[in-house]
């Protein structure tokens, strides 16, 4: 690769910075490439690269005989999610699409890889649980999150979604029950009617699952396992702290209950504790994905599990996916090694900070939870607003797609309160636009005219 690498390529990180953070807003006009390159005192070659490499990211686009724009808001704002497309117009606080605008240079990345002696055995089938390469990469990966692992306990899966569906059926078993944080991510509950499993919901205080609860639900013997989100958890966004943790995975340990620990938002909070897994260890499983922390796409999540399970999670990965695709996980692994995850994952967030504390000060007097660097917030209804399926149906004909409390529930009663996706948007400012408008609405009473008497 030619010296200029690092530089074009920090172009191009500076250029998603700034149309993120609105300093650059769709249809906005470059410099042209002589200019930058003065402006900068790099060659003009260097600019010509930045410029074909930001538009191959779908940053911005090049005009014939005009220039080149920063391009429009449509992949991002509209895009397709497991709630089908949105409505034009619509903003998405619904789905925690990761800030796609940060994703890493996958072309760049893809040429590197066609240079690779070896690419054919990335077409061929492969050990079910990874090829030993990518196994050790998902060592060095759960290593970010303070978790030492053997690569042999390490089985890579195709997202966390797979990774759970595996977990769930070897630990739990169709028909099995599970112990769930009353409020959870709603895939949870996707999986438990596959699986038939019966859900056991338990209550959290602000500091997550809470233990004399667990205790006594231990005691009843009532599940085989526990499955739980313990740092920026979706939707509540608490961190559980490494007291709580200790006292969770001694309950685990003492009433013989796996913890099938969700990880996926871990390396976005700043100094977490280690993962209950770590306090566990012996029977634990825990979930280390990319996906919302570098990116969702490439579906790769690494399960690290006890050596007496492994076997057997490898036949459940035979069982629904025979293997994860080599190339997304050569893909992963490039990154892991290469420092490219690392960067990723110091610029989303930043960009999930500075959206928190607009959040945090548009809907300021609303009675908000968020974590510093978490992509969701969850906003508690106030009087007057009797269902969150209400305010979220409104909001839906305002131009605001939400995600009300329903969904996350797990059993248990639905809480007045919704969930927002600052990570959705393509731009701070259309996030800022939807806040706004749920903030009017807010103020409103959603029943309409007079009293008849
Ligand atoms: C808590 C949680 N777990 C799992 C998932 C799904 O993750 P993946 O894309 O790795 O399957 C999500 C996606 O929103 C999530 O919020």
């Amino acid at each position: 690769m030619g010296s200029d690498g690092p530089r074009f390529a920090a172009i191009v990180d500076a250029l998603a910075d700034d149309i993120g953070a609105g300093r650059l807003k769709p249809g906005d006009q470059l410099p042209t490439q002589r200019e930058l390159a003065d402006r900068l005192g790099v060659s003009i070659g260097t600019v010509t690269r930045a410029y074909a490499a930001a538009e191959r990211r779908g940053l911005v686009r090049g005009e014939i005989g005009r220039g080149t724009f920063v391009a429009g808001s449509a992949a991002g704002e509209y895009g397709g999610s497991e709630i089908g497309p949105r409505a034009p117009g619509m903003i998405d606080l619904a789905v925690t699409h990761p800030l796609y605008l940060l994703d890493p240079d996958l072309s760049r990345t893809l040429e590197e890889l066609a240079q690779r002696p070896g690419l054919p055995e990335l077409l061929q089938y492969q050990p079910n649980a990874g090829m030993p390469r990518h196994r050790e990469a998902g060592a060095a990966w759960a290593s970010r999150f303070g978790f030492d692992a053997d690569p042999e306990n390490v089985l890579v899966c195709s997202g966390t979604q797979h990774a759970l569906t595996v977990a769930l059926t070897t630990v739990v078993g169709r028909g099995g029950s599970l112990f769930v944080e009353e409020l959870s991510y709603p895939g949870i509950k996707a999986l438990a009617n596959v699986l038939e499993l019966k859900l056991v919901p338990l209550p959290v205080d602000e500091d997550g699952l809470k233990p004399e609860s667990f205790e006594a639900a231990c005691r009843q013997r009532r599940a085989k396992a526990l499955l739980t989100i313990p740092t920026i958890h979706n939707p509540l966004t608490y961190t559980m702290s490494r007291e709580r943790r200790r006292e969770i995975a001694a309950i685990a340990t003492r009433y013989d209950v796996a913890i099938i620990e969700d990880a996926i938002h871990h390396l976005l909070a700043e100094d977490p504790p280690p993962p209950l897994s770590v306090f566990a260890a012996d029977n634990s499983y825990f979930v280390a994905a990319l996906s919302k922390v570098v990116t969702g796409g490439l579906r790769v999540a690494f399960l690290v599990a006890p050596s007496v399970a492994v076997d057997q999670l490898t036949q459940a990965i035979w069982a629904t996916n025979w293997m994860t695709a080599p190339l997304c996980v050569e893909i992963a692994a490039t990154w892991i090694a290469d420092g490219t995850a690392d960067e990723t994952i110091r610029r989303k967030k930043a960009e999930a900070h500075a959206r928190v504390l607009i959040a945090r000060e548009l809907l300021a007097g609303h009675r908000l939870r968020s974590d510093d660097h978490g992509h969701h917030v969850w906003l508690e209804l106030p009087e007057g607003w009797e269902s969150a399926a209400a305010f979220a149906a409104e909001a839906g004909r305002r131009g605001v797609a939400v995600a009300p409390a329903d969904a996350f529930t797990m059993g248990g009663k639905i809480p007045n309160a919704v969930r927002l996706s600052l990570s959705a948007p393509r731009d701070r400012e259309s996030m800022t636009k939807a806040l706004r408008k749920l903030e009017r609405l807010l103020s409103e009473r959603p029943c309409c005219g007079p009293p008849i008497v």
